[in-house]
């Protein structure tokens, strides 16, 4: 569904993203983690069109994005919730969560989606009139995830969606990320709690210095000793990335919050 191919991309000064290689397959949840500074914030970047890549490919259902406008990538299906809260804390709950439907001039569609979306997220009907900057971290996300649903997406990309969330608001979050998929969607994640991304995902991808390390279904990665040389502080030697799902072993890794 979307693919990753030789891809460089950066600010100006010099690459971030250094051979991006990856393929996210279609209904899957794909899970990317890696150190801080890895490039994953600058993936996502990439992938809503916020950023463009300097060399490389990138294709979304068979078509080139790479010079795509966000407005274009979002109207082709893919939606992101950034890595930092971007609620308008002054507008409403509901007024937030209507403006992710910004796209979509007819009128009963968005009644029909902000139904929809309500029955999912109970608190944007409870809270709709508050002033969105009221409520707690874990409510705005679901607010957040709320608004994203609005364009009725085939690819959701999550970006740290439990930063900062106590356990039990995240793991609504979890719970809510796994629903999305059931509808149908495919989840891009990136996640800063490994044991719980990785548990989540059907495919689990290890970034580092710009480039996918490794690779495998979540549980294969979270099980590959590699992960824990990289979680302590070492590197994932060259020559080892991207290995195959056969080249995992057992052993229980010693990072991660656990869940
Ligand atoms: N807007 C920017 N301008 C210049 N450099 C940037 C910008 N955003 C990120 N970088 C640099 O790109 C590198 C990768 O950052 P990125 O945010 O992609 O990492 P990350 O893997 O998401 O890390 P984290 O786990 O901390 O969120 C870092 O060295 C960072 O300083
Ligand atoms: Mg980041």
């Amino acid at each position: 569904m979307l693919v990753f191919e030789g891809l460089f991309a950066g600010y100006g000064g010099g690459d971030i993203l250094k051979g991006v290689d990856l393929v996210i397959e279609e209904g899957s949840v794909t899970c990317v983690v890696g150190p801080n500074g890895a490039g994953k914030s600058t993936l996502m970047k990439v992938v809503s069109g916020l950023l463009h890549p300097r060399v490389g490919k990138l294709e979304f259902q068979g078509q080139s994005i790479a010079k795509a406008t966000p407005r274009q990538i979002l109207k082709a299906g893919i939606v992101q919730i950034m890595q930092a809260r971007n609620l308008f804390t002054e507008l409403t709950v509901r007024e937030n969560v209507e403006l992710g439907a910004f796209l979509i001039k007819d009128s009963s569609v968005v009644a029909k989606r902000l139904d929809e979306v309500c029955d999912m997220f109970p608190i944007v009907a409870q809270r709709a009139k508050d002033r969105a900057g009221a409520l707690s971290g874990g409510q705005q996300r679901m607010v957040e995830f709320a608004r994203a649903l609005m364009m009725d997406p085939v690819l959701v990309a999550l970006d740290e969606p439990s930063m900062g969330l106590e356990p039990r608001s995240a793991q609504i979050i979890y719970d809510s990320i796994a629903t999305m998929n059931k509808n149908g969607r495919t989840v891009l994640l990136v996640e800063q709690n490994v044991r719980a991304g990785l548990s989540l995902a059907s495919h689990g991808v290890v970034m580092e210095a710009g480039r996918v390390r490794l690779e495998g279904t979540g549980a294969e990665v979270l099980a590959n000793p590699q992960m824990r040389a990289l979680y302590l502080g070492g590197t994932i030697e060259e020559g080892q990335g991207v290995a195959s799902s056969t080249g995992v072993g057992a052993g229980a890794p010693a990072f991660g919050n656990g869940s």
